[in-house]
């Protein structure tokens, strides 16, 4: 897909690989929507890209630990833009950020899971208009190949929490959530597929983690960029990519049960089911 003059919308932008994918779609010409907590952070990306003669990024400023943050995201892009050609959704928090111990959002939901899937399942609903209306048009969701089955029992890991199996569990309910709008989506020219990136790139999340990175934003934005813009994927939806190539996700991905408890369970959290 030629990028320019195509909107894209980029959920954490201000920082990591996002901001890579950013820059790289703000060089082919693509009308770049930026999007992150820090209004100084933005300023340094967007001073970057108009300092190559490109044009300069919109910047959207939401806090995506509250279901009203999302939201007010989603106003704020709606009110500016009548179509939205991709939206990548990629903000996101690691398994130690803020420290190993258990965090809730600001709606009382495991923090992990409010930040890095519920936030990305209601703006994806709340676009979707946008999103249509640029059809052919994608969404992307930047997962991980770190995945741990949810416990039903105990979705908002309250019995043995570690950041690991929060930061996993948010991550295969991005893989089950792109399954189900992908089948939601059939015929109506959107396509949605998740991946993950690189490992271990050289990231925020992946420093306050303490681990040693083995691998580059170049690398991973490379694999975000090619379910953005890849002519092979444009007719592949309700895929997890694996860098470039597709790959089988965690087995509770194909559990077409545990698929509508979490659907369910997410209409209700956000609000959309009412
Ligand atoms: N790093 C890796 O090796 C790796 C591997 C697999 C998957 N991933 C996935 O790749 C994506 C990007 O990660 P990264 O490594 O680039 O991380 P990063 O450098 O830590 O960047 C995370 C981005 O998400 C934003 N964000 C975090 N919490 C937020 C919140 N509460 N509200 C709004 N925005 C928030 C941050 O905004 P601020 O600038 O405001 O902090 C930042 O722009 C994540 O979904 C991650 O799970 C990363």
């Amino acid at each position: 897909m030629n990028m320019n003059g195509k909107t894209v919308l980029i959920t954490g932008s201000t920082d990591g690989v996002g901001r890579y994918v950013a820059s790289e779609l703000a060089k082919q010409g693509a009308r770049v929507l930026i999007h992150g907590r820090d209004a100084s952070r933005a300023k340094a990306l967007i001073e970057e890209i108009t300092a190559k003669g490109r044009a300069a990024p919109r910047f959207y400023q939401a806090d995506l630990s509250s279901l009203a943050g999302a939201r007010q995201l989603a106003e704020a892009v709606k009110a500016d833009h009548g179509k939205i050609d991709v939206f990548v959704s990629n903000a996101g928090i690691g398994s130690q950020n803020n420290g190993p111990q258990r965090q809730e959002s600001a709606d009382g939901f495991e923090l992990r899971f409010a930040v890095n899937y519920l936030s990305g399942f209601l703006l994806a609903h709340l676009l979707l208009p946008l999103i249509k209306a640029a059809a052919p048009s994608r969404i992307v969701n930047v997962a991980s190949l770190g995945q741990h089955p949810i416990d039903f029992d105990d979705v908002m890991i309250t019995k043995n929490y570690s950041g690991s199996r929060a930061y996993a569990q948010s991550k295969l309910s991005q893989i089950m959530f792109t399954i189900d709008l992908a089948a939601e989506l059939k015929g109506s020219g959107v396509t949605v597929n998740s991946l993950h990136p690189a490992t271990y790139m050289n990231t925020t999340m992946v420093r306050a983690g303490a681990i040693t990175p083995i691998s580059t934003v170049e690398q991973g934005g490379a694999a975000i960029l090619h379910l953005v813009d890849g002519d092979d994927v444009a007719n592949k939806s309700g895929l997890f990519f694996n860098g470039m190539n597709e790959m089988k996700a965690n087995a509770q991905a194909y559990d077409e049960a545990a698929r509508k408890r979490l659907r369910e369970l997410s209409l209700k959290l956000t609000g959309l089911s009412g």
